[in-house]
């Protein structure tokens, strides 16, 4: 895929537990606004600047039509000719689990051209396209597309500082079998 690499530590283990209401109260929805966005990792210990950073991660990966449909129908701050060009495979009724890439110009390459699809109101999810509406954070969107080291550097910075959110050590937790079921 290209992209940075960093040093990963040693000794996490996996949950034995999960909670679909801490899912559904913690996880930023992709309809939500800035500051939705911002106040849901600042309440994990994350700066504005790891969110930007790492929603980054969107230059890979695809999304259900159910996710970015509201979007493609009736938001205004999204290039027309992009609009459409989803709406075939994503129609107002039906196809939900139709899949769009995030990054449609480079979808399997891990590069900066995610930042480059937001400041063209290219951007997928209502939630992507708010890091760059006008707001705070829209520099930080416009430094990564003209420097992609910046970018790569600050990924792999936030993606440290997420990858320290609370993790279990020691005999917390277990090392699953299969990564996808508890033992
Ligand atoms: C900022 C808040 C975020 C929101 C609202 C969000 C939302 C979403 C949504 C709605 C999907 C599609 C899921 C589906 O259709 O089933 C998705 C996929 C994905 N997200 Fe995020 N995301 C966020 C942050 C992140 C972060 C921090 C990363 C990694 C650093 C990330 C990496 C990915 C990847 C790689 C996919 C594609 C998965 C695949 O193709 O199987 N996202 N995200």
């Amino acid at each position: 895929l290209g992209g940075p690499e960093w040093e990963v530590l040693l000794g996490r283990r996996d949950s034995t537990t999960a909670s679909l209401s801490e899912a559904n109260s913690d996880i930023p929805s992709p309809a939500s606004d800035l500051s939705t966005l911002i106040s849901a990792f600042v309440k994990k210990g994350l700066s504005t600047n790891d969110l930007v950073a790492l929603s980054g991660g969107h230059t890979i990966g695809q999304a259900r039509c159910s996710t970015f449909r509201t979007r493609i129908y009736n938001e205004t701050n999204i290039n027309p000719l992009f609009a459409n060009s989803l709406k075939s495979n994503c129609p107002s009724v039906g196809g939900d689990n139709n899949l769009s890439p995030f990054d449609f110009q480079t979808p399997v390459v891990f590069d900066n051209e995610y930042y480059n699809s937001l400041v063209n109101s290219n951007g997928l999810l209502h939630s992507d396209q708010q890091l760059f509406n006008n707001g705070s954070t829209d520099s930080q969107v416009s430094s990564y597309v003209t420097n992609s080291d910046n970018f790569f550097a600050d990924f792999v910075s936030a993606i440290q500082n997420m990858g320290a959110i609370s993790p279990l050590t020691g005999g917390q937790g277990e090392i699953r079998l299969n990564c996808r079921v508890i033992n």
